[in-house]
């Protein structure tokens, strides 16, 4: 009689445990669109090779002065480019694409080295990462380890964590953003057998996971660290409306870095992590009906606020891979609302024509609204998720 009690809750077990990796039925006409627009990708990206100068990778377009808004290859958005390329070649078989990935990666090969920068993890796993994926040279092996030992440098013990940005001698200042940088420390110990990249990975999410979130989930942007003794002196917020708000991409930036931190490790704490962002975001009053979010939740002039497209395309593709990890009814919101995310970010005002926004697949995102940079533009970072997003909603992607 008493085993007869257990046996609901073991089939209880059973039937959550199958829930989870699930296969979701894409919709076909939003399926049909997304062919349609890996193939509009390659035009619009051979577009705006022609008007990329020497040396230079495409950051945003001016539009006032149809001008391609170039950086050199230290900007930490410098991997987007040709790893969008390299995803846009991977669906269409585009040479041309793949040759211009080529050319970048040459010239995005001397980053390996810069320990001045937390990004490494962005400008070249985002592209040697997805370089590897399509063809395993060891000499893309080799540029991605020593892209790892740079960005160790910059981890400090006393602190738990990788030092974002080079603050003042009396701070360590962390940003959530560095959760991204962790996958090319997992890939790393995956690739060496050597496990200290895995330990500062996981220290910097534990860390990152007691300091920068409030008690809804939402996240701060900046910790201010003390160097010396590791405690917090100070929360802020630099990219946001203000310190106590929720600036829209932080949001993304830590959704996606608690989903993958839970690929790499199976540890339930960073998927009940992950979930508890997700619910922040997805019941959070200030998220429109089309799923795209204002770039920040608690900008003042709402619903006259700017929307951010990259926050939107990095929560859809973050929220694709989530639902392969969560509850039956957990993953079916996570999956139609990254659906609806992607059929927004399709279609206009976000979708540009082809043949305009100097190759750019998206408009309408906001990077840094305080110093009043990138505002209401295209972004590399946001045609690179979108990218991502479309992948991932065909099913293909192994994560
Ligand atoms: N600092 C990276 C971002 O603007 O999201």
């Amino acid at each position: 009689m008493l085993k007869m009690k257990f046996i609901p809750v073991i089939v209880l077990i059973i039937l959550s445990i199958a829930a989870r990796g699930q296969q979701f039925k894409p919709n076909a006409q939003l399926l049909k669109t997304i062919e349609a627009n890996f193939k509009k990708g390659s035009s619009q990206y051979e577009l705006m090779m022609k008007s990329l100068e020497p040396g230079r990778f495409p950051k945003t377009f001016d539009a006032k002065n149809n001008k391609l808004v170039t950086s050199d290859s230290g900007w930490w958005c410098s991997g987007f480019y040709p790893g969008t390329l390299l995803e846009l070649y991977a669906k269409t078989k585009d040479t041309a694409l793949l040759k211009e990935a080529d050319r970048m990666l040459t010239l995005l090969e001397k980053e390996q080295y810069n320990k001045t920068t937390h990004d490494l993890g962005f400008m070249m796993y985002c592209s040697f990462g997805t370089a590897l994926k399509l063809d395993p040279k060891p000499a893309y092996q080799e540029i991605l380890i020593n892209s790892a030992k740079s960005l160790c440098t910059r981890f400090d013990p006393k602190v738990g964590c990788i030092k974002s940005w080079n603050g003042q001698k009396n701070e360590f200042l962390v940003i959530i953003d560095n959760m991204m940088n962790l996958e090319l420390l997992f890939w790393a110990t995956r690739a060496t057998g050597d496990s200290s990249y895995y330990k500062i990975a996981v220290t910097h999410a534990n860390t990152t996971m007691k300091n920068h979130f409030r008690t809804d989930y939402s996240s701060y942007h900046v910790i201010n660290y003390n160097p010396e003794t590791g405690k917090v002196q100070k929360k802020q917020t630099a990219q946001g409306y203000a310190d106590e708000s929720a600036w829209a991409r932080g949001q993304a930036w830590g959704l996606y870095g608690y989903t993958l931190m839970y690929r790499e490790t199976r540890d339930q704490k960073y998927l009940d992590q992950a979930s508890h962002i997700a619910s922040f975001i997805l019941n959070h009053p200030n998220l429109p009906a089309d799923k795209i979010p204002y770039w920040d939740f608690n900008a003042p002039n709402i619903p006259d606020a700017l929307r951010d497209a990259s926050a939107g395309a990095i929560i859809s593709s973050a929220l694709f891979e989530l639902a392969q990890y969560a509850s039956a009814k957990e993953a079916k919101v996570y999956f139609s609302a990254a659906e609806q995310m992607l059929k927004s970010l399709s279609a206009a005002p976000y979708q540009s024509l082809p043949g305009t926004n100097a190759g750019f697949l998206l408009q309408h995102s906001v990077g840094h609204l305080p110093q009043k940079s990138e505002v209401d533009v295209p972004l590399s970072y946001a045609d690179y998720y979108y990218v991502e997003a479309m992948e991932r909603y065909t099913m293909k992607t192994k994560y």
